[in-house]
């Protein structure tokens, strides 16, 4: 098999650089290791950037989304048993950020690519990159039982923390910075309207719990625990319990419903550098990963994609390799924006025992400023509905 760029993983990176692609006539493969419905099914992110939104609509699978996704114009925060709305699109230049989940991405993308023909395998086996520093990089798997290999122009390595593509560049090219956290969190979807018209992060004793939504009939909560809790130490009863003791505040109430997937996630901030090696593009999460407490995971991924093919198509249509030069510099840039912004919102909203009095009266002090202070909000406001320009 041969191909022009060759892309490890059917996440959203991977998806939407096969979509662009796609749109410019530049071939490509999508390689991805789960079952379709493992990947449609899998519960991740739900906060788009104006800028994720947009593009969703310019690659032309934005439909559904302008359909069933919400528009929201500002967050709630809550301490000390209050709540204070920050007016994100008033704050930062009318922009604002769209509620609609990633499994709903991840479907219209396979579904757009599905229809228009160009190759997504799923279910592939034992993937592995090669020639990375030829002009011929190529792409070793299995499929249905039998091994092949795919020659490529360029591999876009877009296979996620876990993938086999980062590994693949010799560690002496790359250099790593990473920070974890005592923290993870719980998260439930429960099928019951939505408590609160917009999202609420809220700063508890008891530890950090949001309030957020997938649809006017389903609810996305979240609450901080232990990285190493077991979740099968919560019931559905406990979890609840710990919601209504950490969102509610007098005159409010939170509505309870069937509990229809749990799980937990552990917290790290990790970023590699550069993002490419010889013919090897990095894309999303095999690149860097940040703590969900600022929601910039899948806009971060979908940001690298965007340099990715940009750089690609200059390349393909006029020889140009400048794009693909500058990429991991250009996406570099708002990779570090993003981790600074969401380890300060980790490190202001959840309980720290290892900080002690100090950082605690620190983070309610960082809370009263940002809900006092136009100048403060707004640098929330900007970084939450997504820079223009880093
Ligand atoms: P991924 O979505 O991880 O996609 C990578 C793809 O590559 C996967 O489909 C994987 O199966 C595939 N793959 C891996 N290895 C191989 C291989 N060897 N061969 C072929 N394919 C391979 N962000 C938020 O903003 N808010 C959240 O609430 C939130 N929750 C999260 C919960 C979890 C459990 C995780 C892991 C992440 C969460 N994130 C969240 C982050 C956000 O979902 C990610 O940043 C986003 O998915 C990144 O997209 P991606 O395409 O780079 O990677
Ligand atoms: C959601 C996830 C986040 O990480 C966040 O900061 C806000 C909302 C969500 O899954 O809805």
């Amino acid at each position: 098999m041969r191909t022009q760029v060759g892309i490890v993983g059917a996440g959203p990176a991977g998806l939407m650089l096969g979509r662009l692609l796609e749109q410019a006539g530049i071939e490509s493969v999508v390689l991805e290791n789960r079952s379709r419905d493992y990947v449609e099914q899998r519960i991740r992110a739900g906060v788009l950037e104006q800028g994720t939104a947009d593009m969703l609509v310019s690659a032309g699978v934005g439909d559904r989304m302008r359909r069933e996704g919400i528009v929201h114009h500002g967050i709630e925060l809550q301490y000390d048993g209050e709540r204070h709305r920050i007016p994100l699109s008033d704050l930062a230049g009318g922009r604002a950020i769209v509620i609609y989940g990633q499994t709903e991405v991840v479907k219209d993308l396979i579904a757009a690519r599905l229809a228009s023909g160009p190759p997504l395998l799923f279910d592939v086996d034992a993937v592995s990159v090669a020639g990375i520093e030829s002009q011929r990089p190529s792409i070793r798997f299995t499929h249905g039982g039998g091994a092949q290999t795919l020659d490529c122009d360029f591999v876009a390595g877009c296979d996620g923390f876990h993938g086999v593509c980062r590994p693949a560049i010799p560690a002496g090219a790359l250099r790593t910075f990473e920070r974890g956290y005592p923290f993870g969190w719980l998260g439930i979807l429960a099928a019951v309207a939505p408590s609160n018209d917009e999202l609420i992060y809220a700063h508890n004793e008891r530890g950090f719990a949001l309030l957020s939504l997938r649809s006017p009939e389903l609810s996305r909560l979240y609450i901080q625990c232990r990285p190493d809790e077991d979740i099968a130490e919560w019931p559905d009863a406990r979890i609840w319990e710990e919601l209504h003791a950490r969102l509610g505040i007098d005159g409010w109430s939170l509505a309870e419903g069937p509990v229809l997937e749990k799980g937990i996630t552990g917290m790290r901030s990790f970023v590699t550098e550069p993002m490419q090696y010889g013919r090897l593009f990095l894309a999303g999460d095999a690149a860097h990963i940040v703590p969900p407490t600022g929601a910039k995971g899948l806009n971060l991924a979908i940001a690298d994609v965007k340099l990715l093919a940009a750089g690609l198509v200059d390349y393909y249509e006029r020889g140009d390799r400048r794009g693909l030069e500058a990429y991991s510099a250009a996406c570099l840039r708002r990779v570090w924006r993003a981790e600074h912004f969401s380890w300060w919102m980790t490190s202001m909203l959840h309980r720290d025992d290892t900080a002690g009095d100090f950082g605690l009266v620190l983070q309610l002090s960082q809370l009263r400023y940002l809900t006092t202070s136009t100048a403060a909000a707004t640098t929330l406001a900007e970084n939450y509905v997504g820079l223009e320009t880093v």
